[in-house]
Order: C-alpha cells, then structure tokens, then sequence
C-alpha cells in the first residue's frame, strides 16, 4: 500500500530536526505529501528507552507519516513494530521505514543502517520479520552502499523489495560519499526501471527542474526533500504549484514568505511541543540551515548558535531582520 500518489512530494528523515515540531511548520506552510520522523533505535524503542516516544512522534500528520527504525536484527524490528500498533489509533502512524542507509561510524558498528548491505540475507529477513508484524505501509530507505558496483545495489533491493517493501527510497551515494559530492541519479533511475516497487528519488532536490529530470512515467514515483525543506520550509508549497503549473502550463503566482515570522514560529513550536531538554539543540541545527541563504549567513548562525535559550534566539532574529530589513520579506 502506497500511501500517497505518484509525482508526491516527501520530506527526508533527519536526525534532530524532522521531529514534531518541525513537521508542524511545514504542515502549517503547505508542507509535503508525506513526512518520516527522524531515526530511532528499534531496540531502543520497545525497551521505553527515554524520549523514545518523543522520537517516534508521528503527530501532527500520523496519517501522512512513517516512523524510521535502524535495528540490529529482525527480532528487534519485529518487537518495535508490534509496538507502534499498540498505539492509540489517532496516533499510529501510516507506516514504518526501516533505515538502511546510515552509514553514521556509531550507527554501523551498532549493526544498523548501512552494515545490512553486507548480509543481503539478512536485510531480507529484517524486512520479512517488519511485514508479518505490521500491516500498514512498510518501505526502506538506503544509499548505494559500500561502492557504485550497479550489479550488487540492484541485487540487494531487490532481496529486500521481495520480502515484502511498499516502496524504497534511495540515496544514490555511497557510504563514503559525503554530501558535498553529486548524488549519482543515473542509478536511482536505472533502479527504477529495474525493479517491481515504486521508487523514490532523494539527494540535492532543490528546485523543480531537478525534481521533474527524477519523475516523469519510466522515472521515480515521489521525490524526497532534506536539507531544503530546513532552508525553505515553504518549498513544498512553492514545488506543488510549480509542479501542477508545468502540467497546465501556466505561470505560477510568487509566494511572500516573511522569514521572520516563520523562525519566530519554529521558535513557539519548538517550546511548546518538545521536551526541554532537546529545545536548544533543535534550533541550532534549524537555524544553521534556515540561516545559509540570508545575506549575512555567517554571522547571524554565529549569534544563534551561541544564544543561551529559545527567547534569546529570538531577540537575536528579530534584531537581525531590523537590521537587515531586505532580507525579511521574499518573493519565490
Ligand atoms: C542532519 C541530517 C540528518 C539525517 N538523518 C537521517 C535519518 O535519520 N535517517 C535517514 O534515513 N537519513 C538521514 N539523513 C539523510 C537524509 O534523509 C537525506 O538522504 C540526505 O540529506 C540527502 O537529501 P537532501 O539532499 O535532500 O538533504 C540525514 C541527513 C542530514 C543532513
């Protein structure tokens, strides 16, 4: 069961940023046709580790949203999905995404994400065990692994496609690959011809000519954004019309974004729907995205980052736009 239509506009899992309130922004700013929350530890999950339940929020969108688990083995994955079912039914979320994609050192020497692409067997029985534990969407999310050898990739999604994924979405870079590097589309593409579930394309999304080279009918079936959803909450907004205006071939009206209410707002949802203990440091990673395209990027991120608390962050916003007033309003 796919849980959004072809040509969908997703947001990436992001550690310490795609949480709840984050994904209340973009709601409220017309955001993505499906959500995942940040990554979680399976094993971590079913044991009630603390902020678990916090990790795995999928409000304010649950039916829009999967929840992702990195586990160590199918046991794990299996106990945490049974889990998640147990949920109240307003707050289950649609689907679970299994991580096997972070090549993070800690993550992979834990046995999760990225290790799987070396036991292609036992990625499959990881995802076999989440299928008969949970019956909504189930997908996984990966990069290339561990070289660009096109033969082997194509071997392990489909291993891990057969045991029963809805659909994949796939980080065409290696393990090694850091962001900076292009993501090697070619090979999303080629996987989407090649294999049975719908496919979607991630990495350096950022505008709709990019978006529409990875769609189109033989291409992948959604889009996923990261890093840009953080940049320009509203891009989801800005894509759909874009993308609907290229179909129609029409002119597409500009959206006025005042960038200061919108960091203001991150900074009320933050206090409000996050634990303590975790408000700061979602800011900061917020702010050092939200800030890289203001004119002077450098050092408004230096006086946010080093800001002691959420309202001093707001001072510190406020100020900046008094200062720079035509970085405030803008037009796209
Ligand atoms: C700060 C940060 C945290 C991330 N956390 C996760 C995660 O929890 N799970 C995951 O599958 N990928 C994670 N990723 C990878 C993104 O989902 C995405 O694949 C990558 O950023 C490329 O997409 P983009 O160019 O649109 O940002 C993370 C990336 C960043 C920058």
């Amino acid at each position: 069961m796919i849980p959004f239509a072809k040509n969908a506009l997703l947001l990436a899992p992001m550690v310490g940023i795609t949480n709840r309130a984050f994904r209340t922004l973009l709601d409220e700013l017309g955001g993505p046709d499906y959500a995942f929350t940040e990554m979680a530890s399976a094993e971590a999950f079913s044991s009630h580790a603390q902020y678990e339940a916090v990790y795995t929020d999928a409000r304010p969108s649950p039916r829009a949203t999967s929840v992702q688990f990195y586990a160590r083995s199918a046991a794990a994955m299996a106990a945490a999905c049974k889990e998640i079912l147990s949920r109240a039914a307003l707050e289950a979320p649609a689907g679970i995404d299994i991580n096997f994609g972070c090549s993070a050192p800690h993550i992979r020497k834990s046995g999760g994400g990225s290790a799987w692409s070396s036991n292609p067997a036992g990625a499959a029985e990881l995802v076999a065990a989440a299928r008969s534990a949970w019956p909504g969407t189930l997908s996984a999310k990966i990069r290339m692994g561990p070289d660009d050898d096109y033969d082997r990739f194509l071997s392990f999604c489909s291993r891990i496609a057969e045991a029963g994924l809805d659909f994949l979405s796939v980080h065409p870079r290696t393990d090694g690959q850091k962001l900076r590097r292009q993501p090697q589309h070619e090979v999303t593409l080629r996987l989407a011809g090649d294999l049975s579930i719908p496919i979607v394309a991630n990495g350096d999304i950022t505008d709709r000519g990019k978006a529409l080279a990875l769609l189109g009918e033989k291409g992948a079936y959604a889009v996923m954004i990261g890093r840009e959803a953080v940049r320009r909450p509203w891009i989801f907004q800005r894509l759909r019309a874009e993308l609907s205006g290229a179909q129609a071939g029409a002119a597409v009206d500009s959206l006025a974004i005042d960038r200061l209410a919108v960091g203001l707002r991150f900074l009320e949802l933050v206090g409000s729907l996050l634990p303590e203990a975790w408000q700061l440091e979602t800011c900061r990673r917020f702010f050092s995205y939200y800030t890289e395209t203001m004119s002077f990027a450098h050092h408004i991120k230096y006086k946010l980052m080093n800001s002691p608390s959420l309202e001093t962050m707001g001072g510190v916003l406020t100020e900046y736009f008094e200062q720079v007033p035509e970085d405030r309003m803008i037009f796209e």
